[in-house]
């Protein structure tokens, strides 16, 4: 049985995927770890422990103490928030990929991390950007994921560290509020759609960005790191994706639904210019022949969940 450690375990990411490899692997053999203490919506029953991942030798640790022989590696700040703290962004990003990559190399660990389509920039093809091509990211968020693919195939060619890795779309998920990343608006639209019936969008209408719900990321990654590695002719950095979608296609699908729901635009420049150095539409082929990625939500379905799990959060009368 695996001993899963997972960095940044109440993140976005992270918050679902521990009840997920609960059910998957037992709750006990998921080892979560974050700075900060959790919110009650995070239902892990395992183990928890405070980690800062840029503290390479509590990791180690927290590794050695739980017998730790997967890790899946989710700290990390995102495209927002790496702009307006830069240095920051290189030294948690990169430090904490490295320290966890050095306990894997050491305990002969299993490694995921997730990279991202933020990994591409304006040179890269647009539209069906393929598995491998120019990547010239121009954000710290960017760079920090070329690295970090590079620093995975390395850790496989150089020491046999098995590194597993997809390149996310943006996520669309209810259990964690959005946060600091460009792809937030297609997470903020459902919120305030159900608070307020109305949106005002940071991304500017056409801006067209890769999208995926929740379960369909958790599913991808758990199928990955169970795939047969002699499948894997990339290993790191999957292009993942289930549509590409702007604005506009969240707010229609939303008011299929809720027909009095009206979004407006008040563009945030820093915002809009990461979202148009990123890439239209990506091509997931190589996931899809190398591990059979599949995405099985596509707009109409994740709008009916989203709308119906936060109701449930915000609009349900409080239990007697
Ligand atoms: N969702 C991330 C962001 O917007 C991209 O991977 O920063």
């Amino acid at each position: 049985m695996k001993k899963i450690m997972v960095t940044g375990a109440l993140g976005q990411i992270g918050s679902e995927l521990l009840m997920e490899l609960g059910r998957f692997y037992g709750s006990d053999n998921v080892i979560a770890t974050d700075i900060r203490l959790g919110a009650k919506e995070i239902a892990h029953s395992g183990p928890f422990e405070i980690l800062d991942v840029t503290d390479g030798k509590r990791m180690a640790e927290i590794a050695a103490q739980y017998q730790v022989d997967t890790i899946i590696h989710l700290a990390a700040l995102l495209s927002a928030t790496g702009e307006e703290k830069p240095l920051f962004a290189w030294n948690l990003n990169m430090g904490g990929l490295v320290n966890a990559l050095e306990v894997a190399r050491e305990r002969g660990c299993q490694f995921f991390t997730p990279s991202s389509i933020g990994a591409f920039g304006p040179s890269t093809p647009k539209v069906q950007t393929p598995q491998d091509t120019i990547q010239r990211p121009t954000t710290m968020y960017g760079v920090n994921k070329v690295a970090g693919e590079l620093l995975c195939d390395y850790y496989f060619h150089k020491f046999g560290v098995d590194t597993r890795g997809v390149r996310f779309p943006g996520l669309i998920s209810y259990v964690t509020p959005p946060g600091g990343g460009t792809t937030d608006y297609a997470v903020e639209i459902y919120y305030e759609a159900v608070k307020r019936g109305k949106y005002t969008c940071y991304i500017q209408k056409g801006t067209y960005m890769d999208m995926m719900y929740m379960p369909d990321a958790l599913h991808a990654i758990i199928t990955l790191m169970e795939a047969d590695s002699y499948r894997l002719k990339h290993r790191n950095a999957f292009n993942v994706t289930a549509m590409s979608i702007a604005p506009e296609d969240v707010a229609s699908a939303i008011a299929r639904q809720m027909p009095a729901f009206k979004m407006d635009y008040q563009v945030d420049p820093v915002r809009q210019a990461i979202a148009e150095s990123w890439p239209d539409s990506i091509d997931a082929s190589a996931a899809k022949e190398e591990w059979g990625f599949k995405a099985e939500y596509d707009l109409d379905r994740i709008t009916t969940d989203m709308l119906a799990k936060l109701q449930q959060r915000y609009c349900l009368p409080e239990a007697k």
